[in-house]
């Protein structure tokens, strides 16, 4: 079932829309039309307590209030980092803008993720939402008009879908991912850090000691704290005295992916609390885990109160700054081809 409702102004002006997406579980995804945001994920846990498993806001203002955290959001049209805010596409030279230090992260602090997207159309029967959005030529300093859709699929399985599609009318970049911040002991529950995560990657991208931009090298977890291949819980070894640690104040990484474009398994996690389990699929070549090191204090939805690491991003994504790094496999689209994209994040039981 997919119900729709009007949830205020975003402050310049826009109504927003929110979009609930509801099973015969009672499972919901909740996406507003403000920066196609997954606002609420609830699942019913082990005890019979419905929990919302991802981290947001009740009101579409403080998105844009709080426009470095990305809640939820779609982000476009390059996840992560470009280095020095700077690309070249077919010879020329393109500048974004430089929002975290000296880069461009996450497309700028006006991408998609902070804009609106218009309803493009809602399927009973599969229990799909479509959003849409143009993206305008050297709108985020990128090449091409270009229309991006994102359908979010609910099934009765409780996997949500998240499928990408964008297509442009000059060369351009197109590397698109969801930004939900998990807390699978409910997004007002806190600290992370004895939750479990598996990642399926022996490898990662270690950062330069500055700017969190990968350097080439591709590293194995081995020996590691990245080392996540077994179980393992998300506090173990995030203060470790390893560089990569230090450089990122925590896990702030991507994973390389062995998925060679297939839909696959990315990650698990779970919570033995409230029993809830998180598998998350992607066809794409990495995976950015970050566990919320710059949560600032702060209110969320329904009174909860927000802070550092209290919630686990699995960014699904190509390697942050491929674009300028040859060792990397790029996101670069052509113009009038079709940039396509799956992550799917289901919740269980244990
Ligand atoms: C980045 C972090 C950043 C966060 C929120 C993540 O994808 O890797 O460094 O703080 O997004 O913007």
């Amino acid at each position: 079932m997919i119900t729709r409702k009007n949830i205020g102004t975003d402050g310049r002006g826009n109504n927003v829309e929110l979009f609930t997406l509801t099973n015969g579980n009672d499972t919901q995804a909740k996406i507003s039309t403000l920066g196609a945001t997954l606002v609420s994920f609830l699942f019913r846990d082990k005890t019979g307590t419905m929990r919302d498993v991802v981290l947001g806001y009740d009101d579409p203002v403080s998105y844009l209030d709080n426009k470095g955290l990305y809640f939820g959001a779609t982000v476009g049209r390059c996840a992560n980092r470009i280095a020095n805010a700077k690309v070249v596409i077919d010879g020329t030279e393109y500048t974004l803008e430089a929002n975290n230090d000296t880069n461009n992260l996450h497309s700028g602090s006006n991408g998609v993720s902070h804009k609106m997207w218009e309803p493009e159309s809602m399927d009973e029967e599969q229990n799909a939402l479509t959003l849409k959005i143009l993206s305008k030529d050297l709108e985020q300093g990128f090449p091409g008009n270009m229309t991006i859709k994102v359908t979010f699929t609910l099934d009765e399985e409780d996997a949500l879908r998240i499928a990408y599609e964008a297509v442009s009318d000059k060369d351009t970049i197109a590397n698109m991912t969801n930004h939900s911040y998990f807390n699978l002991a409910g997004d007002d529950a806190g600290y992370i850090g004895s939750q479990k995560l598996k990642l399926y990657a022996d490898s990662f991208t270690p950062l330069a000691p500055v700017g969190s931009v990968p350097t080439g090298e591709i590293r194995s977890v081995e020996n590691t704290p990245l080392d996540f291949r077994d179980f393992k819980e998300i506090g173990q070894g995030i203060e470790d005295d390893y560089d990569q640690i230090r450089y990122a104040k925590g896990y702030d990484h991507n994973f390389i992916l062995d998925n060679k474009g297939n839909l696959a398994l990315m990650a698990e996690a779970v919570c033995e609390d409230t029993g809830i389990h998180l598998y998350a699929y992607t066809d794409c070549p990495g995976v950015q885990l970050y566990t919320g090191n710059f949560i600032h204090e702060h209110k969320g939805k329904n009174g909860a109160v927000y802070g550092e690491r209290h919630g686990f991003c699995l960014e699904s994504q190509y390697v942050p700054n491929a674009v300028n790094e040859p060792a990397f496999l790029a996101p670069f689209l052509k113009a009038n081809q079709i940039y396509s994209s799956v992550t799917i994040y289901k919740l269980a039981l244990d």
